[in-house]
């Protein structure tokens, strides 16, 4: 197996250039080829002015910069820059004679062992593999726009890919940074696009039918907290682009796609949403101007959800990727916080079912019937089939390879990764719960385990004195992931019930909490900042209990925390309302102790938790914290007799002698928690 040292992209478009920068950012040295100077150009630029943003943001120093810059060379040489690389990567436009002409070109050139792919978001791998000689090296390379950013690489097998090629191609992957997913079958939409192929099917046909408004349909989309709704979407990728890729899936994969007569007149009429600045609504500077509409009630979320489930059943069913795999690839690919298996785990498979019949009825389209296994009621049975075959065997040689040593300890599913959702990191006495769980650290199943678990560890460690709270990516946490929400009434009242016992041990910790809020602190994750002692937060940080605008309440302890907290007048209008505030409103409202700028948060927590590890003694904070919160539960006589009982127990402690020693002698003391 040849190593990979150098690599050749083809096309420096959008994502061409963005392809080079991520090789050489990982010490590739990369060629960047294109038929056009300007497109080069333009390229040279996007790169560096993308570079330039990570040094400006402290990501990267400019040594780092320079040589990644400097691993870059440009060419408009397609032989001679084929010739002398070890992995080439082919990115021009989505046109099947165009890319296979560049093919041509490479089988002449490259050599024997290079390993050739295609950025194809749609075509046959195995079509175009049968342009080079030794179509086993060849695969397709599926990153997502922009590839700097996202995370996730679609690994795509064509008929004659070897395994060698495609197992060595998944590990490259991983070194540049990204995720991989595999895909086994070389079939349209690989898995991404495939699962939102159907949803826009489904637009188009509410569209052709005048089911609702595109403004209604946007509106009831941003109410369910989607940032852009599916008109607006398909305004801002371009609806040429969506009537094009429903043409292909016309073709390749059911006749119903070509049901898009709205959205073929708007092409036609050259509306085509951002890019002529008019679609489904006026564009102007890169905004669209959406006419104010009530929310629909003909559209709802579970029939997207139903369609997805539907579509993640016939892919696993077809063999083309693992249940683990098209839930990471959702998630990654479409930035949604949860993918369809674990909406499927959350649901029965008759309310899949019927859901879907509906949907057939109303729109009158036969590709959303039910797949044969969820007609067969085997919904739960699929979608928790194992890894796809080459990771299962994958997995099987390594478990023989480890005969011997003890079985890691069951892990919960990892939303990141190979990354726990809750990290727990110890500076010193100072020990930190990190929240790591996607981009806006969500609360989920897997989140409540983790936090058992280390609110369960640190409780028992008497080296630690401070406990902060945190979330990674600069979110603390927007809520509770709202799949949970889709489980029967029993499961989810056990689900609130668990988030309740797990925050509760939050609060009876014997150390000092806290909690460091940044970005967004929403429902859950707000209840979960509300259980911590001190909170501190940046000033742009937004926090808020929205539970009521999605027809919920807090239930993880926000109406009992707030209203003690703050008061029942401004606890009220939190909860009844479901506002969100900032930093600065929350800390007059006392909800917060001391905010600061976003890039100071970080230090300052870090600054107090280490001057609280010192300076107090660990069996007063223990006795104060019962005080403080079992003295809300209680009549005043019988907290105040606690008081005393307190002082009564603390004053046979080596802490209170050292702390008064200390006072005398003018030093700082050095309790021992005893
Ligand atoms: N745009 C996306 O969001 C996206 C996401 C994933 C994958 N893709 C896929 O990536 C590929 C490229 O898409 P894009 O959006 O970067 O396109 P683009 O139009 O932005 O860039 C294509 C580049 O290829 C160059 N080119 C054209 N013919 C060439 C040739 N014969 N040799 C060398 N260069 C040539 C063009 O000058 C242009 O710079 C397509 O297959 C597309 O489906 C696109």
């Amino acid at each position: 197996m040849g190593a990979i040292r150098k690599v050749l992209v083809i096309g420096s478009g959008l994502m061409g250039h963005g392809i080079a920068e991520v090789f050489a950012l990982s010490g590739y040295r990369t060629i960047l080829e294109d038929v056009s100077v300007e497109a080069l150009t333009k390229a040279k630029i996007s790169i560096e002015k993308s570079l330039e943003r990570m040094v400006n943001s402290g990501k990267m120093d400019k040594i780092k910069r320079d040589q990644t810059i400097s691993l870059i060379s440009f060419s408009q040489d397609l032989a001679g820059a084929s010739k002398d690389v070890d992995l080439i990567i082919e990115a021009v436009p989505e046109v099947m004679e165009m890319k296979k002409e560049v093919f041509k070109v490479v089988a002449k050139e490259a050599k024997p062992d290079c390993i050739i792919a295609s950025n194809t978001s749609n075509m046959s791998i195995t079509e175009l593999s049968g342009i080079v000689p030794e179509p086993s090296r060849f695969l397709g390379i599926h990153f997502f726009n922009p590839p700097v950013v996202m995370k996730l690489v679609e690994v795509i097998r064509g008929e004659s890919t070897s395994d060698e090629i495609f197992e060595q191609i998944l590990n490259l992957v991983k070194e540049i940074g990204k995720t991989p997913i595999r895909v086994n079958k070389d079939k349209p939409g690989f898995v991404v696009n495939r699962i939102s192929a159907p949803e826009g099917l489904f637009f188009s046909i509410v569209l052709d039918k005048g089911i609702a408004k595109p403004e209604e349909v946007d509106a009831f989309a941003k109410s369910q907290g989607l940032p852009m709704g599916p008109y607006e979407l398909m305004d801002y990728v371009g609806i040429d682009t969506v009537v094009h890729s429903m043409d292909y899936y016309a073709e390749h994969l059911s006749a119903e796609f070509a049901r898009h007569e709205v959205l073929k007149g708007k092409m036609e009429r050259k509306e085509l949403g951002l890019k002529t600045g008019k679609g489904f609504y006026p564009w102007k500077d890169g905004r669209a101007s959406i006419p104010q509409a009530t929310p629909t009630d003909k559209v709802q979320l579970m029939d997207i959800l139903a369609i997805d489930v539907n579509e993640a059943m016939r892919i696993i069913e077809e063999g083309i990727a693992s249940p683990d795999d098209i839930e990471i690839g959702v998630k990654l690919g479409l930035n949604r916080p949860f993918g369809p298996i674990s909406v499927a785990q959350g649901l029965s498979n008759s309310e899949v079912k019927s859901k879907l019949e509906a949907i057939v009825e109303m729109v009158g389209c036969d590709y959303f019937k039910p797949t044969e296994s969820l007609i067969a009621g085997r919904m739960k049975e699929v979608i928790s089939s194992g890894p796809s075959q080459p990771q299962k065997e994958k997995a099987e040689a390594q478990a023989t390879a480890d005969a011997g040593t003890p079985p890691p300890a069951p892990a919960a599913p990892s939303p990141q990764q190979g990354g726990s959702p809750v990290e727990v990191r110890k500076e010193g006495p100072v020990a930190y719960i990190e929240l790591n769980n996607g981009r806006l650290n969500l609360i989920n199943a897997s989140v409540l385990d983790g936090l058992d678990q280390a609110i369960s560890s640190l409780s028992k460690d008497k080296d630690v004195r401070v406990v902060v709270v945190r979330g990674k990516n600069g979110v603390f946490s927007a809520g509770a992931e709202l799949s949970q929400f889709f489980s029967g009434n029993i499961d989810f009242m056990e689900t609130d019930r668990r988030g309740q016992r797990i925050f509760k041990s939050l609060t009876e910790m014997p150390q000092v909490t806290m909690a460091e809020i940044s970005g967004y602190c929403f429902g859950g994750g707000f209840e979960l900042a509300l259980a911590c002692d001190i909170r501190i937060s940046s000033d742009s940080a937004e926090m808020g209990l929205p539970e009521v605008t999605r027809g919920l309440v807090p239930g993880w302890g926000g109406t009992q925390r707030l209203p003690k907290l703050i008061g029942t007048s401004r606890a009220a209008f939190l909860i009844l309302t479901g506002e969100r505030i900032k930093g600065m409103q929350a800390m007059t409202f006392g909800i917060v102790w001391e905010i600061t700028t976003p890039d100071k948060l970080q230090d300052r927590v870090k600054e107090l938790a280490a001057k609280i590890s010192v300076d107090v003694a660990p069996t007063s904070v223990k006795m104060a914290k019962g005080l403080i919160y079992k003295g809300t539960e209680t009549a005043m006589s019988i907290g105040l007799d606690m008081e005393a009982i307190s002082m009564g127990v603390l004053f046979g402690t080596e802490d209170i002698k050292e702390g008064v020693v200390a006072f005398m002698q003018k030093r700082k003391p050095e309790f021992k928690g005893k």
